[in-house]
Order: C-alpha cells, then sequence, then structure tokens
C-alpha cells in the first residue's frame, strides 16, 4: 500500500475535515492535540495529513506534494486550478453574496468592490455587464463600504452575523459554497486504488 498524503485546510473547515477522517476509521487523535505540529504521519493507516492555509491547499495538491485535499469551493472558484474536485463533502456550508449598506443598490454606472476573491468579482460583474473597479482585501472586507472605500463587497456570508453587525445588507447571492475533496490529477492515476477506497468511504459517509 502506498501512503496517500492529505492537505486539509485550516480554520473553519479542519475540525469538519477530521470528523470525517474519523468517521471513516481513522484514528486522528494525534491531529487534535493542542501543538503547531503542520505534518502528521498517521502510519497505521498509510495516511500523511498536513495542515495548511485553506488558500494554499490547491497549490499542493496541483504539484502533487500531497495527493489529495479538502478545501473550500470559495478558495477553488477563487484559484481555478487544474485538480479533480471529486465531492461535495456537504459541509462548510455557506455563500458568495454581494452586500451593501441599506438603501443602496446595484444600479450605479460604476461600482466599487471590496472582495478577497478578485477573480470571483470579476468574472461575476462580467458575465453580467457590469463596469466594475476591483480592490482587493485580505480580511475584514465588511469594513470597506462602511469607511468609504467601496460600495459594495462581494464575500462569504455564513451566519450574515457580521453584516448585521456591521449595518450591511445582502443585494445578490452569487454562489453556494462547501468543502470540497480535490485530487491531483497524476496521483488519481498512480495511486487510484488507495485512493479510489478513500473516495468510496467519504461517499458513503456523506450522502
Ligand atoms: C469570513 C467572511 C465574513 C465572515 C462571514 O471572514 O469574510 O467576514 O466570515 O461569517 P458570518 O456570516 O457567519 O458572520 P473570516 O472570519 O474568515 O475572517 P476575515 O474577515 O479576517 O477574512
Amino acid at each position: 500500500m502506498e501512503t496517500i498524503k492529505i492537505a486539509i485546510a485550516k480554520g473553519r473547515l479542519a475540525k469538519h475535515s477530521i470528523g470525517l477522517l474519523e468517521e471513516i476509521g481513522i484514528d486522528c487523535r494525534i491531529l487534535k492535540e493542542d501543538s503547531r505540529k503542520l505534518v502528521f504521519h498517521l502510519s497505521s493507516h498509510q495516511l500523511e495529513v498536513i495542515l495548511l492555509k485553506a488558500v494554499d491547499v490547491p497549490t499542493y495538491v496541483e504539484h502533487g506534494v500531497v495527493d489529495m485535499g479538502i478545501v473550500g469551493k470559495d478558495v477553488l472558484m477563487e484559484q481555478e486550478k487544474p485538480l479533480y474536485e471529486v465531492m461535495d463533502l456537504k459541509f462548510g456550508g455557506c455563500r458568495f453574496s454581494i452586500a451593501g449598506r441599506l438603501g443602496d443598490g446595484l444600479g450605479k454606472k460604476h461600482l466599487r468592490v471590496a472582495t478577497k476573491y478578485p477573480n470571483v468579482a470579476r468574472k461575476h460583474f462580467a458575465s453580467k455587464g457590469q463596469s466594475v473597479e476591483i480592490i482587493r482585501q485580505e480580511g475584514s472586507v465588511e469594513l470597506a463600504p462602511i469607511m468609504g472605500l467601496s460600495d459594495i463587497i462581494l464575500d462569504i456570508v455564513e451566519t450574515g452575523k457580521t453584516l448585521k453587525e456591521n449595518g450591511l445588507v445582502i443585494l445578490e447571492d452569487v454562489a453556494h459554497l462547501s468543502a470540497r475533496l480535490v485530487l491531483n490529477k497524476v496521483s488519481y492515476k498512480t495511486k487510484k486504488k488507495e485512493i479510489s477506497t478513500i473516495i468510496e468511504a467519504m461517499g458513503e459517509k456523506v450522502n
């Protein structure tokens, strides 16, 4: 049996991702210990788990440094890397929405859009023929319309709490998002047996 390497996005998807590995029979106790470790050898299962920032997961999978990864659809839509997206894991459900201040709309001729997802925003507004200026942000995007940096934002909305507490409202929903299982294209051929076993086991738990 070959060792399968899997990258897991740290942050909001990590707990569910580890939970899914446990559901398919993998002992993940060392992953839950309070440590700063990033690489975990689960030798009894021929598995290596690495914890990465979500935005870096597709890069590791694309380069074949890991065979598979669990990452949000938001990151996949933004990066459009050549990976196999094989399964909607159904957790981490949220959406890409456009939001702005109450009373403001999308009617302006030229909109300034603050976002952590410039490619998604560019594509979305291009498909509507709307002229926009994209203002890239790294976080706390909700601040931009409040402070006058942008007219609107395109961001992830999960509970809606951040928007509400900052006086913003949803103007349009763009896409439903959730965690996805992605594969390196070469690994899928060279380690097909091991990878298929994992996919099948996950599939049974997810559906
Ligand atoms: C995300 C997103 C929103 C918030 C939405 O930010 O960018 O700000 O979560 O969640 P809610 O609808 O449940 O309030 P994140 O927490 O990842 O932090 P960031 O703003 O630093 O990127």
